[in-house]
């Protein structure tokens, strides 16, 4: 006669045996954890890069999702998904109508470009809406000086009066994030936000070509120029991984600041690129340029993953993500990023003429790659 679980559990423990089966069993947190309760959630913005992440995670965990856009973006990811969310349409500038009277568990504000944006929906939703997630940035540490970039460091948010022309540009954004951060806690109070500082976002569905350009370069091999130290760390997160965790911290009512960062150990520049290159059999050779005023002279410096050799980025990749892991973020593989990331990159998403850009585009690196390689070695 068959035992059911119960039965087999008694009759393990009476013969003194350890039951090879999970806690789960036993109705644990991590089975709470598989079944979250479901959670009405409200996306501002949902249609971009780590929008369609998050939803097919959300629905996946049995979630309820709305999105509010202006109806522009098409995703270049998980579009099947869209049929399955509802749509809101409006402008975060001056059109938020369709977030009046309603009612939501949880927002995510993805979408948030200007500090006056995230006023005001978070002023609007303050009593329609449980908790608060703000997508921030590590930018918001800007510039990167020191070695200690965890989430309790003073953020910056102002920009100084002495900044240059080029450093304003990127105070402009974390200065906004920062003070975005506040604005969704000034309205939801501590207890009720939650604020996520990711680092670059890479894989599919990335809008940048940051990323991309390193699995194409790669893939098509040959002379490959490395810049930057070979032991400087690099730090970046999977999407997917991202988009997940922010799913979690959600479902745990998780109120705090959070870096999202990964992976979970130094890697260094030269273990990224091997990493890359893993997934691909095209014939390397790398060469690696670490003189920062050549670099510099023939506009290499800012290639991403890669810290942009400058004293204010010296500590891009070093924001601490302990809270991070200790919260729930896990990190796939580089291989598994690269591999998702070249699909996208091929499929009928991505459009002919970008993959071409990278190649053969004005501002394409690789285009100029040869030449630059014969300065270095003429120097
Ligand atoms: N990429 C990175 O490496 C990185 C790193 C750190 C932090 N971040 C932050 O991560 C966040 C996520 O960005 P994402 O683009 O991936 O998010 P997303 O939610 O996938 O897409 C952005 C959405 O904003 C909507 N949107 C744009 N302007 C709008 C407006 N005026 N009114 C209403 N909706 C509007 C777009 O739809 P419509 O165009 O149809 O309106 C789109 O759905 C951003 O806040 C970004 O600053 C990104």
């Amino acid at each position: 006669m068959k035992k059911n679980r119960r039965e087999f559990l008694q009759s393990s423990l009476a013969l003194g045996l350890t039951p090879l089966l999970g806690t789960e069993a036993f109705g644990s947190p991590s089975e709470k954890k598989d079944q979250p309760d479901k959670l009405k959630i409200l996306i501002l913005g949902g249609t971009g890069f780590l929008g369609p992440h998050q939803v097919s995670y959300a629905l996946e965990r049995g979630h309820e999702v709305s999105i509010f856009t202006r109806g522009k973006t098409i995703p270049t990811t998980h579009q099947e998904l869209f049929s399955k969310v509802e749509k809101l349409v409006g402008d975060r500038e001056n059109d938020l109508e369709a977030l009046k009277n309603r009612k939501w568990d949880v927002v995510i504000d993805n979408s948030g470009r200007r500090t006056k944006w995230t006023e005001d929906s978070a002023k609007l939703l303050v009593d329609n809406a449980g908790y608060y997630m703000y997508t921030s940035s590590i930018s918001v540490f800007y510039p990167y000086y020191g070695d200690d970039f965890s989430e309790d460091r003073e953020v910056v948010t102002e920009i100084p009066a002495d900044a240059n022309e080029n450093q304003k540009a990127t105070y402009e954004y974390g200065v906004m994030k920062a003070t975005s951060e506040l604005a969704a806690i000034d309205a939801f109070g501590e207890d009720r936000s939650i604020i996520v500082r990711p680092t670059l976002i890479v894989g599919p569905g990335d809008r940048t070509d940051r990323f991309p350009y390193w699995v194409a370069r790669i893939e098509k091999g040959g002379e490959i120029i490395i810049p930057g130290a070979s032991d400087e760390v690099v730090q970046y997160i999977d999407v997917r991984d991202l988009a997940e965790w922010m799913i979690r911290l959600l479902e745990n009512k998780a109120a705090g600041t959070y870096n999202g960062a990964g992976p979970g150990f130094d890697m260094s520049t030269n273990a990224f690129v091997h990493g890359v290159h893993a997934s691909f059999n095209s014939p390397v050779k790398y060469t690696q340029i670490d003189d920062m005023s050549f670099l510099q002279e023939n506009g290499i410096i800012g290639i991403q993953p890669w810290v942009i050799q400058l004293p204010e980025y010296a500590g891009m990749s070093r924001a601490d993500n302990k809270k991070a892991i200790d919260t729930g973020l896990t990190f796939r593989p580089l291989s598994e990023t690269v591999q998702a990331t070249h699909e996208w990159w091929y499929s009928d998403a991505v459009e002919e003429e970008r993959r071409d850009n990278i190649l053969n585009g004005d501002r394409s690196f690789m285009k100029r790659e040869a030449e630059i390689l014969e300065k270095w070695r003429a120097t």
